[in-house]
């Protein structure tokens, strides 16, 4: 089984790769980090907790609170696209019984590595606030992991916050450079790209066969769909962070190309780019393994299977 640490600021699609993560067999999940993002940091420890409940896994995951802020921003929040309570309205009665660990989401990941250098993959799919303050912690951290995945940026196409920025880089955009340009044997930008590409139709929900399951995915995820709608004419739901953690699981679902990648941090209107330079203009040695593409249909099914398993 593969080590990972999943990093989340649950929102809806957070909570599908939260499902998708727990129910595949790859992962021995260490832990699930929680940071500020789409919603609090008590929201998402929240949401997450629910998550894990819904699907019995209270007892075996252990869940760390992060950053309840970005390194020297103010939070922004995405109520519009995840709702008031981060999960689309579903599971709003649900009694909440588990409780996060006392130990920092920073220091988690720093304890992990160092017991299993080598074999650690951190999965992250809320702004990199966690990560970033693990390797100002421990500059010794990232040559330690195995591999970071992370669902962020754009790299040719419109942002989904401002023209030009995806919500992860936008939310944290000093946190994303310091990821970015860490010494981690390998980084994978999941960015929108491709997960533009990976989209739930309401044909895909109802081949989700457990009814407690498909309750919830159809409810939370029905005003998220609406709202894709709006913007974009698709009928579906983006499942931006659950692609994030099926690129761990099986790698062939995308085409990866390595690139010189960096994030702007500076500019009035351009805040949070993913500056991708595919042309070498830089002269940089590249630094980021690039998704460019991705098998939709594989990547669907893999998803249907994983929660019907
Ligand atoms: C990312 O931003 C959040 O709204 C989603 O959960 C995802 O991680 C997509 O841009
Ligand atoms: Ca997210």
């Amino acid at each position: 089984l593969q080590k990972i640490i999943l990093d989340v600021d649950t929102g809806i699609d957070d909570a599908l790769g939260i499902i998708l993560a727990v129910k595949s067999c790859e992962f021995h999940i260490a832990g699930i980090t929680t940071v500020n993002g789409n919603v609090s940091l008590e929201t998402a420890t929240l949401n997450t907790c629910k998550i894990l409940q819904l699907i019995n896994a209270d007892h075996d995951i252990p869940v760390y609170k992060g950053a309840s802020a970005p390194l020297n921003r103010t939070p922004y929040f995405e109520h519009r696209i995840h709702g008031e309570d981060g999960l689309g309205g579903a599971l709003r009665s649900m009694k909440v019984t588990k409780q996060p660990e006392s130990l920092s989401a920073p220091d988690k990941m720093i304890d992990e590595v160092n017991a299993y250098p080598g074999e650690v993959t951190l999965i992250m799919t809320g702004p990199l606030t966690n990560l970033a303050l693990a390797i100002e912690k421990a500059p010794d951290f990232p040559q330690k992991v195995k591999e970071v995945i992370f669902m962020g940026g754009v790299v040719s196409g419109p942002g989904n916050v401002t023209p030009v920025a995806e919500y992860n880089m936008f939310a944290d955009p000093e946190a994303a450079k310091v990821v970015i340009h860490a010494d981690f044997p390998r980084t994978t930008l999941v960015g929108l790209d491709v997960t533009r590409k990976a989209l739930l139709k309401k044909k895909h929900i109802d081949q989700i066969t457990n009814p407690e399951l498909a309750h919830y995915v159809r409810d939370s995820t029905r005003d998220y769909m609406q709202r894709y709608y709006e913007r974009n004419g698709i009928e579906g739901s983006a499942l931006h962070d659950p692609l994030a953690v099926a690129v761990a699981i099986d790698n062939q679902l995308v085409t990866t190309e390595n690139y010189y990648v960096d994030i702007e941090t500076n500019s009035e209107l351009c805040d949070g780019q993913t500056i991708c330079d595919f042309q070498n203009r830089l002269e940089k040695k590249p630094n980021v393994r690039v998704c460019t593409d991705v098998d939709s249909e594989a990547f669907l099914q893999l998803f249907i299977e994983t929660f019907n398993a």
